[in-house]
């Protein structure tokens, strides 16, 4: 497995796909494997890396009212071709407030997922939903619009779940074993 290189590809508003990926980076390094990161939103599509230098490649995307970020999406549809031929290990996953509630992953994974990789014609051969970021805090990158969404949002899911949150504050739902678990499952398909 040692050398073998892997892409990974990420669209992210607030930073928390971000995060994600360089923590699945982290993993894979330690592994022995070659990671390039690319944020695809702030490289220009005709700068994308092409898919013939990788052995594996990650597709991440974070979630805004129900859909991915169109880069990310762009970016499988541009390499669809290639993707379909199954020759390389492909990994797609999201961060998204759904999987905030572990009970709710699965529907996650159904809603932002395997509808998508339908709709594209493709197949991963790994992929996940992880949790989200909701930071109401006064550092918040997020503007007072999407804040007051994300308030609303969380606001129902706390009623149907149960979960704890902090109105004024960073609440990180990501689930950080999950995450590694996800990274290491990957990095056993790199051996074959
Ligand atoms: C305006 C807004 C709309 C969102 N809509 C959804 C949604 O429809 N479904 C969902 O599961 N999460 C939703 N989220 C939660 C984000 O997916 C979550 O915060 C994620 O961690 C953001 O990733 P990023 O920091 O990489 O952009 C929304 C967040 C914002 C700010």
């Amino acid at each position: 497995m040692a050398g073998k290189k892997v892409l990974i590809a990420y669209g992210t508003r607030y930073g928390s796909t971000e995060e994600i990926s360089q923590k699945i980076a982290e993993i894979l390094e330690n592994k022995g494997l070659e990671v390039q990161l690319v944020d695809l939103k702030k490289t220009k599509s005709k700068e994308w890396p092409s898919l013939e230098n990788f052995d594996g490649v990650l597709v991440g995307s974070s979630i805004k009212i129900f859909k991915w970020m169109n880069e990310p999406q762009e970016f499988l549809k541009k390499h669809k071709v290639e993707i379909q031929k199954r020759v390389k290990i492909l990994g797609l996953f999201v961060s998204c407030g759904t999987a905030s509630v572990p009970e709710n992953c699965e529907k996650a994974k159904n809603d932002y997922l395997e509808k998508v990789m339908a709709k594209i014609g493709i197949e991963a051969d790994i992929y996940d939903a992880f949790g989200g970021v909701y930071d109401f805090s006064e550092s918040s990158r997020m503007g007072s619009l999407d804040k007051r969404m994300l308030k609303m949002g969380l606001k129902e899911m706390a009623k149907d779940s149960g979960i704890k949150y902090d109105e004024k504050g960073r609440n990180d739902f990501r689930d950080w074993d999950q995450i590694r678990s996800f990274a290491e499952k990957f990095a056993e398909l790199m051996k074959t």
